[in-house]
């Protein structure tokens, strides 16, 4: 053979590989409405920056005849590019082979790319689209999955790790995109579940959809596994790229700061009349975040779960933040278990890649009933106190309305080592509202009073006496738990100098293997 040969054949064989499972395979692909691997993964990064590995690995399998089925690639493209010039590790389950599905080489192929970003500091995207386990090779495929989970582990915290479910994803393959950061489903065109609808219906006799089951919006909206809920691949691929660009390399390296166009100065008036005068009425936060950060840009995280309290990205002064705030429109903000676990691990990413919190605070206290306590609300809302408690990034706290109770300490306080913490003079910081005070204190005094007009009168003048000392912010400002009472349209400017201000902090917590979050 001549090298011209040699070089032929080169080009064949890639032209083969880029074919995946076929023409066919690919034509019923598209026709389900989605893209192959490698068409997910050129929209993805920019043009022409994708350098693929492994292009020739096939399985080693030789049950049931496969010694004859094999293709190269073996049914997952991985390699490396670029995202806004930024290097990325990917890797795109190929349904066109063997309906993607996981081999002992196909592993090895996932856990080079995993290895190759560790080693790098750059994240690693897994695009996911597959039938599981491949049947035909038993416990090594199991054993190839453990491997990547390992690496999900050992990379959790050292290099951000994005998962975007674009077809098929059941079985113990869902441990996967568990373990990472953030998971994206595409509607009508993925799932995930650990035992499918037959398994469901032989062993529990529940008739359930593949969609209701494990669709993008159950999972979206009611078990809160998925943080994005996407129409289509394109609109996942996008957001793909712009949840990067809030994010730092690795857990060394800061988020990128890009030039603010939004001057940081800029006041809102509607920040000085949001507030209503009833306390009792709602507003909506996501108003006020709009408001205060750079050109009204937000990235919320879990939209449509726990809609209690709000979590995201935005910039300010051209800083990554990330956002945490009670929606008072939902719920009056009030914290469950959903909304503790939410907010929880939200606070533990920014806390792991050095992006800084913002809490803004209307929360009238935790839900109480049997229905949360059974649930665990006390584990959970330990959860989301621990997770500020050992966050050491800058925390700045701005009370806007209401914050009772253990909620107030829950959310960002200066005691679990908040640095800034300011408040609007609408705030009220106290242990409880006025008219569950008055109950609990004059409960007594009041049963000796028979007039009822004269008892309602007495505990309307109690409330009004505790609102009048406790419902403001400058009890706390006394004492020096809040730093400033500021006037909310200039809440922007305060809170840009504020993350300035906090841009070099350092604060190490003593040495432990690791700490023990309530689970
Ligand atoms: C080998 C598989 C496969 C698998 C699909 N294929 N899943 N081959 N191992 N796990 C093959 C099919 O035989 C078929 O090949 C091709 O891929 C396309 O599959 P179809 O069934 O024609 O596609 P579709 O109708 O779209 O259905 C997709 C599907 C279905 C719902 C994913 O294929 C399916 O139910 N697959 C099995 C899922 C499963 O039970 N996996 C094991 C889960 S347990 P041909 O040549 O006929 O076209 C698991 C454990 C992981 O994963 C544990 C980790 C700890």
């Amino acid at each position: 053979m001549s090298n011209q040969d040699k070089i032929k054949k080169l080009i064949d064989l890639r032209t083969e590989a880029k074919l995946g499972g076929g023409q066919k395979r690919i034509d019923s692909q598209h026709a389900k409405g989605k893209m192959t691997a490698r068409e997910r993964i050129e929209t993805l990064v920019d043009d022409g920056s994708f350098e693929e590995f492994d292009m020739f690995v096939t399985h080693r399998c030789v049950n049931f005849g496969m010694e004859k089925t094999k293709f190269l690639g073996d049914g997952v493209v991985t390699g490396q590019g670029t995202i806004d010039g930024r290097i990325v590790f990917l890797f795109a389950q190929d349904f066109t082979v063997l309906g993607g599905s996981l081999s002992e080489t196909f592993a090895q192929k996932i856990c080079k790319v995993m290895d190759m970003a560790m080693k790098v500091g750059a994240p690693v995207i897994g695009i996911n689209d597959s039938g599981g386990a491949r049947i035909q090779e038993g416990v090594t495929s199991l054993a190839g999955y453990a491997e990547i989970f390992q690496r999900n582990i050992e990379a959790s915290g050292v290099i951000p790790q994005i998962s975007a479910i674009f077809g098929p994803c059941a079985g113990g393959a869902v441990y996967s995109p568990a373990l990472t950061d953030f998971i994206m489903m595409t509607e009508n065109s993925s799932y995930m579940f650990v035992t499918g609808p037959k398994v469901v219906k032989t062993v529990t006799g529940e008739d359930i959809t593949t969609e209701d089951l494990g669709g993008a919006s159950v999972h979206s909206s009611k078990s809160g596994v998925s943080h994005f809920m996407l129409e289509n691949e394109e609109e996942g691929i996008l957001l793909i790229r712009k949840l990067l660009s809030y994010l730092p390399q690795n857990n060394l390296e800061e988020a990128p700061i890009l030039e603010a166009t939004d001057p940081i100065d800029r006041m809102d008036e509607v920040l000085n009349t949001i507030i209503p005068d009833n306390p009792n009425q709602p507003y909506d936060m996501k108003e006020v975040i709009y408001a205060l950060v750079d050109d009204s840009e937000f990235l919320e995280v879990h939209r449509n779960y726990a809609k209690n309290i709000i979590v995201g990205f935005s910039r300010m002064g051209g800083q990554s933040v990330g956002i945490v705030a009670n929606q008072p429109s939902f719920l009056a903000g009030v914290l469950d278990c959903d909304a503790s676990r939410k907010a929880a691990r939200f606070v533990r990413f920014c806390d792991a890649f050095n992006i800084p919190i913002l809490t803004l605070v209307d929360v009238p206290g935790f839900l109480p009933g049997s229905g949360q306590e059974y649930a665990g609300i006390i584990t959970h809302g330990a959860k989301l106190m621990f997770a500020y408690g050992e966050a050491t990034v800058p925390k700045i706290t701005v009370t806007l309305r209401k914050s009772y109770g253990g909620a107030h300490d829950v959310m960002s306080c200066k005691q679990l080592r908040g640095d800034l913490n300011y408040a609007w003079p609408s705030a009220e910081i106290a242990v409880m509202g006025g008219k569950g005070a008055v109950e609990v204190l004059e409960g007594r005094a009041m049963s000796k009073i028979e007039d009822p007009a004269e008892r309602a009168k007495y505990a309307a003048d109690k409330e009004a006496e505790y609102v009048e000392k406790f419902a403001n912010p400058y009890q706390a400002a006394a004492y020096g738990y809040i730093d400033d009472v500021i006037e909310p349209r200039n809440s922007r400017f305060r809170i840009i100098r504020g993350l300035q201000g906090l841009q070099t902090k350092k604060l190490n917590l003593p040495p432990k293997k690791h700490g023990n979050i309530p689970l």
